[in-house]
């Protein structure tokens, strides 16, 4: 097959017992806004979702000040603009998916929220993907509008390279490499597409104690309901 299979990251939160890196969620979040926002929508998130996450409540409220959503019709049947509210899906590039497409010579720039889930071992392929870009190898002929990318089935991608060093600047004071952003927004995607992760981990590890003390109490039940039948000769 023509595709290069993505390495296994140690990415911190894939443990039984471990969380996020919040401060790299935050940080993928950045990336998402500021460099893949323009072409991709993560349209399963709400402004709300990132509470306690990525941003304060504060915060987030500052950040939908500065997105206008079309609402409506109003009571005299009118479409109008309003700042985003917190319930809102985060803003969204294009109206339809033909406009996404006549905007990328056809192809379509897929939503982003479930990705890690729809690619195998997605947070690894999209690490490799976006740090993956290169030179052709020789004698390989690339289509107008295709740039080669060995993580990419058949090699040829249409996303031009998103990511460029310093493209963005982190206020942690974190180096912007590409392989820093391609980390982050990785991890922020992981998150898109499993944010009830920590609490799933939670609940596991509450069932698996629950468990047991289910066992060894029917343990202990079994050995007494038997201990008459036992020990008659
Ligand atoms: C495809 C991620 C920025 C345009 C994709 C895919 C991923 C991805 C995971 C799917 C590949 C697949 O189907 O297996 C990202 C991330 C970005 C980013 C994380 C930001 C860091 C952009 C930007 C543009 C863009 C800025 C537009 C200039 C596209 C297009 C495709 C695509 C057109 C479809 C490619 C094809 O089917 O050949 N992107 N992207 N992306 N992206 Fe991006």
């Amino acid at each position: 097959d023509d595709v290069a299979h993505p390495p296994a990251f140690p990415w911190r939160h894939r443990g039984f017992f471990s969380s996020y890196d919040c401060g790299a969620l935050r940080r993928g979040f950045q990336v998402y806004r500021q460099v893949c926002a323009s072409c991709h929508s993560v349209e399963r998130i709400r402004w709300r979702e990132l509470v306690g996450v990525t941003h304060t409540k504060e915060e987030v409220q500052q950040l939908c000040k500065e997105v206008d959503v079309l609402d409506g019709p109003n009571d005299e049947g009118e479409m109008f603009e309003r700042p985003a509210k917190l319930f809102d899906v985060l803003p969204k590039p294009y109206l339809n998916e033909e406009q996404g497409r006549s905007a990328n010579g056809g192809a379509y720039p897929p939503d982003l929220s479930l990705m890690v889930k729809a690619r195998h071992e997605g947070h690894d392929y999209i690490m490799s993907l976006l740090t993956g870009y290169m030179e052709p190898p020789a004698g390989k002929v690339m289509m107008e509008g295709l740039y080669y990318n060995p993580y990419f089935p058949g090699g040829g991608i249409s996303m031009p390279p998103p990511l460029q060093d310093e493209g963005v600047e982190y206020p942690d004071g974190t180096v912007a490499t590409i392989s820093q952003q391609a980390r982050d927004v990785a991890q922020f995607l992981n998150w898109t597409a499993e944010p009830e992760m920590e609490q799933r981990k939670k609940n596991a590890g509450l069932n698996m104690l629950a468990l047991i003390f289910m066992t060894l109490g029917a343990g202990y039940m079994k050995r007494w309901r038997w201990s008459p039948l036992k020990t008659r000769k």
